[in-house]
């Protein structure tokens, strides 16, 4: 299924604090957002990129652009305060399309056949999430007090990408938007319009990279995956 995908590039990275765009930062030889492009950039089923940028960094992120032979970049736009903000700004900047994939910019791991498989199910059912189940035992906390167990069978961690009909995203980011609703994720946006969220069961290796630790487990995938 061919797709176009739009990656939120346009954060802050205040949680890893390096003092800039955790994205600038290098992973072996190169920034991490030089790696979560190849991956779209090889993927035969793409036929398009996003990128939500903040107007400052465009012109370094074009010389990314240029200097990796990145091909597919179709637009840059200007993202906005929060996640949600910078999406809306690429989906109303692109043509409609069948398909369209939203995957953060730092999570350089995501392999080509879950993104397929993520496609697929968003093109015949609507809706497709990534994510995996928890590991831990889970428990409510209220003032530093457990309140209760909850039953793990039933909770994931959900990662991106989140594929959709264009349509249906379209129309619920522009119904956030009009009521003022402000999402973590996609999914939360489209659930309210009451649409089925299918999850496709992804990698623990599809990490977002947030804090100093995770540049180190980032470090060690590149290096079992050579
Ligand atoms: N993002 C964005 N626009 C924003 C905020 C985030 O495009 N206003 C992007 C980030 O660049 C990142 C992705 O959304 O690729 C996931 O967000 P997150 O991991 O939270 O990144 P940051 O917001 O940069 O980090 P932090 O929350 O620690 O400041
Ligand atoms: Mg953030």
């Amino acid at each position: 299924m061919r797709y176009e995908v739009v990656l939120p590039a346009a954060g802050s990275g205040k949680r890893m604090g390096a003092g800039q765009n955790k994205l600038f930062l290098n992973l072996a030889d190169k920034p991490i957002l030089v790696h979560t492009l190849l991956v779209f950039e090889h993927d035969e089923n793409c036929t398009g990129i996003w990128l939500a940028v903040k107007d400052e960094e465009r012109p370094f992120i074009q010389a990314l652009i240029d200097k990796h032979n990145i091909t597919k970049v179709k637009g840059l736009p200007t993202g906005g305060e929060e996640r949600q903000h910078s999406v809306h700004s690429c989906i109303k900047e692109m043509s409609a399309v069948d398909v369209v994939l939203v995957h953060d910019a730092a999570r350089p791991f995501i392999t080509i056949p879950k993104i397929t498989e993520l496609a697929k199910v968003a093109y015949e059912k609507g809706a497709a999430i990534a994510g995996v189940r928890a590991k831990d035992t889970m428990k409510v906390v209220h003032n530093g007090l457990i309140k209760e167990t909850v039953d793990r069978e039933s909770l994931w961690m959900v990662q991106t990408p989140q594929a959709f009909r264009y349509d249906l995203l379209a129309e619920a980011e522009d119904v956030a938007e009009k009521v003022g609703f402000l999402g973590t994720d996609e999914a939360m946006l489209v659930e309210r319009l009451g649409h089925d969220i299918h999850i496709v069961e992804c990698s623990y290796e599809n990490v977002k990279m947030t804090t100093q630790e995770d540049l180190i487990f980032g470090e060690a995938i590149l290096k079992q995956r050579k």
